[in-house]
């Protein structure tokens, strides 16, 4: 048996928030989707997400959880999603970090974090949901399901999404035609309110086989 703390859900006295806590210490570094969606009335919201990821290349489905809020209702994120099934995720990268991170805040319904964070919003061409300008990378999506986890504060809202339209900005293409890492300066979430840059890269090559290195 491993030596060191060992925390068995079923026994320990810990709230869900300090192992929430926990949770973000080890599960990462966490992508960031930064999720554009509209309401109904045309209300435009902007909000960063850290449990996020691409969980399928064929069908292209991105997921992603915004949580029930401390009084168990739905961010404002959810909300927009379950009326117009549509959202945008733009990518957070080192140059948008302090406006994604403003975004984050807890605005009531109708107030728009684009203009809170000074961002603007372009249109989509698929969705009525806004592409993100000063992101070089937007992924138009469809709403395929939303799964409940629960209906306590904290609990996951899992949504998923069908990737439509793929906006990549030349300007972070390498001459290979891929994305270049250097240019796109992706960021990734840690514990806390740490970060992490994606600079320090290896490579590994496949044992097995390696031409399918890179896959
Ligand atoms: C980098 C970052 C990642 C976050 N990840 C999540 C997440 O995965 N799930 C969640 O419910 N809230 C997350 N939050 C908090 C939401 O962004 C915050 O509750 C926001 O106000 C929700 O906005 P909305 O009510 O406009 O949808 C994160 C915040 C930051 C700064």
């Amino acid at each position: 048996m491993m030596c060191g703390m060992i925390i068995d859900l079923a026994q320990t006295d810990k709230s869900w928030r300090d192992m929430h806590r926990l949770y973000l210490g080890f599960v990462q570094p966490r992508p960031i989707a930064w999720a554009s969606t509209i309401g109904r009335d045309g209300s435009v919201n902007l909000a960063p997400f850290s449990f996020y990821n691409m969980v399928s290349a064929n069908p292209p489905v991105v997921i992603f959880s915004p949580a029930l809020n401390r009084q168990g209702d739905p961010k404002d994120t959810l909300r927009n999603i379950r009326e117009t099934g549509e959202f945008v995720v733009a990518t957070a990268t080192e140059d948008n970090a302090v406006a994604m991170n403003d975004t984050s805040t807890e605005f009531p319904y109708g107030v728009s974090e684009f203009a809170a964070a000074g961002l603007t919003p372009l249109p989509a061409v698929s969705v009525r949901a806004k592409l993100v300008k000063e992101s070089p990378v937007n992924i138009e999506c469809r709403m395929r399901q939303i799964v409940s986890l629960g209906c306590e504060s904290g609990a996951g809202q899992v949504v998923f999404g069908d990737v439509r339209v793929v906006h990549i900005d030349d300007a972070i293409l390498g001459a290979d035609g891929l994305i270049d890492p250097d240019k796109l300066k992706a960021i990734g979430r840690m514990g806390g309110h740490l970060y992490t840059r994606t600079r320090d890269r290896f490579e590994l090559i496949s044992v097995r086989d390696p031409a399918k290195r890179g896959g």
